[in-house]
């Protein structure tokens, strides 16, 4: 998705800061980008197609000494095709914008502004035009820019530039993220914490609806009309967690890291009996009759591992759903209902409007989230952090492996009462024993690896689990499509015979969990029919298959969730290992952005 950098200062190569921010971002996944630096009255603008080393190449005569304000931006196309013209900064007469998100009044807007000076066939470009004409009414660039704020209806986080104000940054947010940095007199601007991480010494989170300027050394804020105050608080992060750590892709990484990671989800929460959010007031709980999950994509299957889980252990109905169907389908929602968003970014458009929705209608609202700060953990009333730490790799993996255990222990936390001691205890062992069961053990890394080359034809695959193995399936298959291209489908192992086993044949790819603690003897007698009907079967268990192609042997855990922990890393390495060979790139993946905030 698109990402906004910013810069007002002297201290930095300002192209070099604005390229360097943009690379941080590209993991968001976009189309073409471009930079725009002014300095008193010389602009200097740069646009490409495609990665960003087009955009240096384009711009490797461009120098820039001493002060200057700039902007930089990569495009995830929405509005227009990925063209140099669509490319952001878009250009008035002699201002120039960068966007994220959508301005759905765009055309009415439009219709009020002359149409020849358009070029380009983005919403964006209206904002541009629209400020000039502002300022030829008002001849002063803030109120001209606070005015345009006030007619833009949509989401957006807006930068823009004009040589009316040559030493200036004007900003807008409405929906979308929005960050100033300041580090002494310099001032830095983007749309996540990854451009500015070793930058910016301070930051402030905009909120929606402010809007602003900034020049050297000085912000001012404000919010329909009223100046405020930002409060800046100390950027903490560091630079080392956000690179590769010679890994080959941010992916391999992220896998690799789970076990540890996983260390911060527990730490603090799960004591000798019992299970802890020092986040939670048990207040918040009282009362609650049912639990709605809602979520998209890997998310949305760690939602339906959750609801599996929230029945079974807390002992309260509970249904998951993905965001973009929950939002039209006029649901019913009652107030004695538990409303729980999970998103990794916590700016993904559909959970966040389905979130409003829940909370219109009075429900109490819990966000499970990796990024404090984000738009959903602002506006849920309850937040769990996942502290995955930054996930670069637009293929989620451990957001997913984080969710799944928060979920795990919010389902102990709200049973504890009704479960019966030995059982807590089971599930408390059993959860601290996750970062085993989550480590690459270097013998199964090699195995998948050579495995992968078998995988690369076919017609297709299925993944097929029960229980909470069907989530986990369906994760797996959408891993694989997402990186390897491949088709793949996440299918109930018990439902295969009632339509999809029609397709079995030594072209069809079964992987099939068959978790020793869970259902073993139903997922294998369902494996043993597609097995029958000749379908290639690659089976991930513990327990030896006489009749699977492959088997990947993962350890005897003594609890089927220690099992589905070690089957989601054997998913994720053997997605990633296939895309590997087909030559794709893992963490960057065609048409995909890490985070999608458009519906
Ligand atoms: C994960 O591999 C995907 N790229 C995608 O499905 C993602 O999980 C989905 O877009 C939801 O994102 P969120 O968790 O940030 O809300």
């Amino acid at each position: 998705m698109c990402g906004i950098v910013g810069y007002i200062g002297s201290q930095r190569e300002i192209k070099g800061f604005l390229i360097d921010g943009l690379r941080e971002l590209e993991y968001r996944g976009y189309d073409s980008a471009g930079i725009a630096i002014l300095q008193g009255s010389q602009l200097q603008i740069c646009k490409a197609v495609g990665k960003l080393e087009n955009l240096e190449k384009k711009c490797s005569s461009l120098v820039v000494h001493g002060f200057g304000v700039g902007i930089g931006h990569t495009r995830w196309a929405t509005h227009g095709k990925p063209t140099e013209l669509n490319a952001h900064p878009h250009m008035g007469e002699f201002s120039y914008v960068v966007h994220n998100g959508i301005i759905e009044n765009f055309k009415e807007l439009k219709e009020e502004l002359d149409p020849s000076k358009f070029v380009s066939q983005t919403d964006t470009e209206v904002i541009v035009h629209l400020f000039e004409r502002e300022l030829e009414r008002t001849s002063d660039p803030f109120q001209a820019f606070e005015r345009t704020v006030s007619k833009l209806r949509g989401s957006f986080a807006i930068l823009l530039i004009t040589k009316a104000a040559p030493d200036t940054i004007f900003f807008g947010k409405e929906s979308s993220p929005l960050i100033i940095g300041r580090d002494g007199e310099e001032i830095f601007f983007a749309s996540s914490d990854a451009p500015l991480i070793g930058n910016a010494q301070e930051v402030y989170y905009l909120e929606d609806g402010e809007y602003g300027y900034a020049q050297k050394g000085s912000i001012r804020l404000f919010r329909g009309g009223e100046e405020r105050v930002p409060t800046f608080q100390p950027l903490t992060l560091n630079k080392e967690l956000a690179q590769k750590g010679g890994y080959r892709f941010f992916m391999e990484k992220e896998i690799y890291e789970q076990s540890d990671v996983i260390g911060e989800t527990l730490m603090g929460r799960v004591k000798e009996n019992r299970v802890e959010f020092e986040e939670l007031d048990s207040r918040f709980f009282q009362g609650i009759e049912s639990i709605r999950i809602c979520a998209c994509g890997t998310s949305y299957h760690a939602g339906l591992t959750g609801s599996y889980l929230m029945e079974r252990l807390a002992q309260i109905p509970t249904t998951c759903e993905i965001a973009s169907e929950f939002r039209y389908k006029e649901p019913l929602l009652r107030p004695d209902t538990l409303f729980i968003v999970i998103s990794q970014s916590g700016e993904t458009a559909d959970t966040l409007e389905a979130l409003k929705m829940a909370k219109k209608a009075g429900l109490r609202t819990l966000a499970i989230c990796n990024v404090d700060n984000s738009s959903i953990v602002r506006l849920a009333d309850a937040t769990v952090l996942t502290r995955a730490g930054i996930e670069k790799g637009v293929a989620s993996t451990k957001a997913f492996t984080t969710q799944v255990a928060v979920l795990w222990m919010l389902a102990l936390y709200l049973g504890q009462g009704r479960l019966d001691q030995e059982t807590l205890l089971r599930e408390i062992d059993a959860l601290l024993h996750l970062p085993g069961a989550l480590k690459v053990r270097g013998e199964l890394h090699e195995r998948l690896k050579r495995l992968s080359k078998r995988y690369l034809h076919g017609h297709g695959f299925f993944f097929i689990g029960r229980d909470i193995f069907y989530p986990l399936a369906l994760e797996g298959a959408l891993k694989l499509k997402e990186i390897s291209y491949l088709h793949a489908e996440g299918y109930p192992a018990g439902e295969m015979k009632h339509g999809p086993i029609a397709l079995a044949d030594p072209e069809l790819f079964t992987i099939a969990l068959m978790p020793r603690n869970l259902l073993y003897e139903k997922i294998k007698s369902n494996v043993e029919e597609l097995s029958a009907r000749d379908a290639t079967i690659c089976a991930i268990s513990s327990i030896p298959f006489e009749l699977a192609d492959d088997f990947v042997k993962i350890e005897k855990q003594k609890h089927a969730m220690l099992e589905y922990f070690e089957m989601a890393v054997v998913l994720q390495l053997l997605a990633m290992e296939i895309a590997i060979r087909l030559g794709n790139d893992v963490d960057m993946p065609r048409n995909l952005a890490k985070s999608v905030t458009v519906e």
